[in-house]
């Protein structure tokens, strides 16, 4: 089978899971059933799928046109929302556009912004332009000593962690002609996406 033929395969086959457990979610809550348990292994197979989709989508060529910055971040921050509602400043002018691949682009956003959830972020702030791109996060900093590591194939510090979320979104970028890197700022986390 082609690549792109498996592309879609498993994009399908993402798509019926993602709304079965959509439904198993809905209907404990319109059953009025609360189980921790069953909340997280929701979650977890939420994540799953998205990390599943994430590896699909580098399957697929990269598809460039040119996008409205902002309308890339909003997607993005919406995605972010649903998993976790925090503040989001968007600080990127409207006008801003850039070549990128639409569907690779914001899930490398998503990644980026989930990570900063998940260190207990209560503010992303997104600023910059076309060639800068800058992250925010007030999040639990990352430690000097692994701040090498982030990048690397399934390096994680959480329990439940792939390691390949930064690996994936760093490569994927690189395709579309950005580099992601990590600011050298000491207090505060921020990802800088740059225009190659
Ligand atoms: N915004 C962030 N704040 C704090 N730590 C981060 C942040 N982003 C990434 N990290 C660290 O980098 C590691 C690797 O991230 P990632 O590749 O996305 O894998 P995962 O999220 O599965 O752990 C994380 O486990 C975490 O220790
Ligand atoms: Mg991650």
């Amino acid at each position: 089978m082609k690549d792109k033929n498996i592309y879609h395969e498993i994009k399908n086959q993402i798509s019926v899971c993602d709304l079965y457990t959509e439904i198993v979610r809905r209907t404990l809550e319109k059953e009025g059933i609360e189980n921790e348990t069953l909340t997280r292994s929701i979650k977890n197979i939420k994540n799953s799928l998205s990390l599943i989709a994430d590896c699909a989508s580098s399957l697929r060529e990269v598809r460039l046109q040119e996008l409205s910055l902002a309308n890339l971040i909003g997607e993005a921050v919406e995605i972010c929302k649903a998993y976790k509602d925090i503040t989001f400043v968007n600080d990127i002018p409207t006008s801003t556009t850039i070549t990128a691949d639409k569907n690779k682009f914001t899930s490398a956003l998503v990644n980026i912004m989930k990570n900063a959830i998940e260190a207990g972020a209560t503010e992303i702030k997104i600023s910059g332009n076309a060639s800068k791109i800058s992250i925010e996060n007030n999040g639990t900093l990352i430690p000097p000593e692994i701040r090498e590591k982030i990048f690397t194939d399934g390096f994680t510090t959480k329990e439940n962690g792939s390691g390949f979320g930064l690996m994936l979104t760093q490569k994927t970028l690189k395709e579309q002609g950005f580099d992601l890197s990590l600011a050298p700022a000491k207090n505060v986390t921020i990802f800088n996406i740059l225009r190659k």
